[in-house]
């Protein structure tokens, strides 16, 4: 680390990192303007840069599964969505087909059925805001994930990050928006309303609309930052616990449980790129220079080392072999802190669950379950955005380091608790050394899952398609 020369190489670079003041519209969705157009190809005449870059995020078509990768995770996530499945992101394009597939959403027969909310569809797609815009915020959110199906079909584009009913963007310029209340109003919790944020600041809050700790909450369970405390884990954790919030209960340990979503924001913001207005957009979207001369913004959002003379070339002189070296060796430390703290969390699921049968009473598990509870949500504040070995790999080990503590905690408590039952011998682990003997341990039915998922798809979503196209056939 202590090597590192940080030179800015260029003019180019310089002016990226001068903030300076930028006027937007933001949320001003004036009636004059019409209708917000969710059709990312709509733009494609007039920005076709822009246009191609975007599309050009559907080369990164991998699919891994991250349970199948490390079977923990089906544990630690028992009796909640993700134990079903869960797979890293992808490139943007493919939002809507990826939050279709998903066993996590089920397989909904009508506009009622289905596990999930609407809300699960609000980091997916331009037509979010577009239907925020023309309902109100009740009338998206309200009622389960299918109720709109037939609405939400543009993957994350154009209008989900501008105002593409401005001049300005029409003009070629960036004019940056958010396009939901709920973000803006999360904004103005930590004291930056967009509309006052500088040009590199806004550069981060288009995706921090999205890659950011969310919960669901209120009568139509809306999506909301739990940012009120602020942004770290300890201030997150505190405005959870003053709520009484859980997201679920532990199948195993009946502890009260917090999923993190992938608070990326946040932990960038705790990072030394992030402490040093170093912006997402520097590494994943950074302006490229063509044949004829002319300078626009590569929207092909990935890997910023495929990019490397665009990206860290900006400001390093370092080899792109010695920052990738960094890199990997920092997520081998992260990873490995990681697998730590599972290991013992996952074993205290099952000694509470042992206690639970042993006779143990509300009272006695009360401290014991809210250690599970702090020790998961640490572990899953670190780990749960991908890039956190790069944005912030010291944050992310304190918080796994503080994890392992809080599950030490709670193993400790259960080691007495049990022996009062009369349990001195350690407590017996399943077989979890995969993906699918960990969700039979669990008694999940997958193939009914499975079978579900698949009616879903051949019958349910060829309707929502049909319906957008009549609907979308009917714009301009
Ligand atoms: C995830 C957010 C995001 C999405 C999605 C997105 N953009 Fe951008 N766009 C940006 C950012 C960030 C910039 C650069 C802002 C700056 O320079 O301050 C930008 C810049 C632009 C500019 C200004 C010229 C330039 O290249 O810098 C245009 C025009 C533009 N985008 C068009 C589009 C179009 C068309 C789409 C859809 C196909 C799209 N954008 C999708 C974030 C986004
Ligand atoms: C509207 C919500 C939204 C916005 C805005 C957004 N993202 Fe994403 N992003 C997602 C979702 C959802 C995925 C996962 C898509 C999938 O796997 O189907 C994703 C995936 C990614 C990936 C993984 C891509 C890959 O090929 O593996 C990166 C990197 C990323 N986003 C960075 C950014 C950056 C940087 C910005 C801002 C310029 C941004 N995102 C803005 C929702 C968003
Ligand atoms: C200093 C450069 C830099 C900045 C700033 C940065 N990133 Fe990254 N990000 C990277 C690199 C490099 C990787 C890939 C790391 C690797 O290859 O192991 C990455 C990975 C990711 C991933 C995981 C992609 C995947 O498929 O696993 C997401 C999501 C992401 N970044 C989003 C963001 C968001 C959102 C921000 C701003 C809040 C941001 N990044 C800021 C460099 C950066
Ligand atoms: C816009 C400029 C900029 C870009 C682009 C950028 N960095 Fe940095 N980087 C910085 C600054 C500023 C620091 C902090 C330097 C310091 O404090 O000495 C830094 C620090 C680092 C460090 C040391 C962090 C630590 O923990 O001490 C690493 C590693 C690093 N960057 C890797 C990368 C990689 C990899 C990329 C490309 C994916 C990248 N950076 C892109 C400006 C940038």
């Amino acid at each position: 680390m202590k090597q590192l020369h940080w030179i800015p190489k260029s003019a180019a670079a310089m002016i990226l990192l001068v903030s300076s003041v930028m006027s937007t519209s933001s949320l001003a969705a004036s009636e004059e303007k019409g209708l917000i157009d969710p059709r990312n190809q709509a733009y494609e005449q007039d920005h076709p840069d822009q246009y191609h870059s975007w599309k050009a995020t559907s080369e990164s078509e991998h699919i891994e599964d991250a349970l199948a990768e490390d079977p923990n995770m089906v544990i630690m996530w028992a009796g909640y969505g993700f134990a079903k499945d869960y797979n890293k992101a992808r490139g943007h394009f493919y939002a809507i087909d990826d939050v279709r597939q998903t066993l996590r959403t089920g397989g909904p027969t009508d506009e009622n059925s289905g596990p999930m909310p609407m809300a699960c569809w609000s980091c997916k797609s331009p037509d979010v805001g577009r239907v925020i815009e023309e309902r109100g915020e009740d009338g998206y959110f309200e009622g389960k994930w299918a109720r709109l199906g037939d609405q939400i079909v543009n993957p994350i584009g154009c209008a989900d990050c501008h105002d593409t009913r401005s001049e300005a963007f029409k003009n070629g310029e960036p004019a940056l928006a958010l396009a939901k209340p709920y973000v803006e109003r999360a904004f103005q919790a930590i004291d930056k309303p967009f509309d006052k944020q500088s040009r590199l600041d806004q550069q981060a809050s288009v995706c921090g609309q999205c890659h950011v700790e969310y919960y669901f909450t209120g009568p139509t369970k809306g999506v909301k930052f739990p940012w009120d405390m602020g942004t770290s884990v300890d201030d997150m954790e505190k405005y959870y616990d003053a709520l009484n919030f859980k997201d679920w209960t532990h199948k195993v340990s009946k502890a009260p449980m917090l999923k993190a979503q992938h608070p990326g924001y946040e932990t960038w913001r705790a990072g030394i790129h992030g402490k040093n207005k170093v912006v997402c957009v520097d590494c994943h979207m950074p302006k490229v220079t063509k044949e004829d001369g002319t300078v626009y913004t590569d929207h092909k959002v990935g890997n910023p080392f495929d990019r490397f003379e665009d990206t860290c070339a900006n400001c390093h002189t370092q080899s792109k072999d010695q920052l990738r070296e960094i890199v990997s060796s920092r997520k081998a430390q992260v990873l490995n802190m990681k697998r730590t703290a599972e290991k013992q969390i996952v074993a205290a699921h099952f000694e509470a669950g042992a206690a639970w049968d042993a006779g143990a009473t509300e009272a006695e598990m009360s401290d014991i379950l809210q250690d599970i509870r702090h020790a998961q949500w640490r572990w899953d504040y670190a780990i749960a955005s991908h890039g956190v070995h790069m944005h912030a790999p010291e944050v992310a080990l304190e918080v796994l380091g503080t994890a392992v503590d809080r599950a030490a905690d709670a193993r400790t408590k259960l080691v007495r608790l049990l022996a009062t039952k009369g349990i001195t011998e350690v407590v017996e682990l399943p077989d979890i050394s995969t993906k699918e003997k960990a969700q039979q341990a669990l008694g999940m039915d997958m193939d009914k899952m499975n079978a579900e998922k698949k009616h879903f798809l051949e019958t349910v979503v060829p309707e929502w398609e049909k319906a957008a196209e009549k609907r979308e056939a009917s714009y301009q």
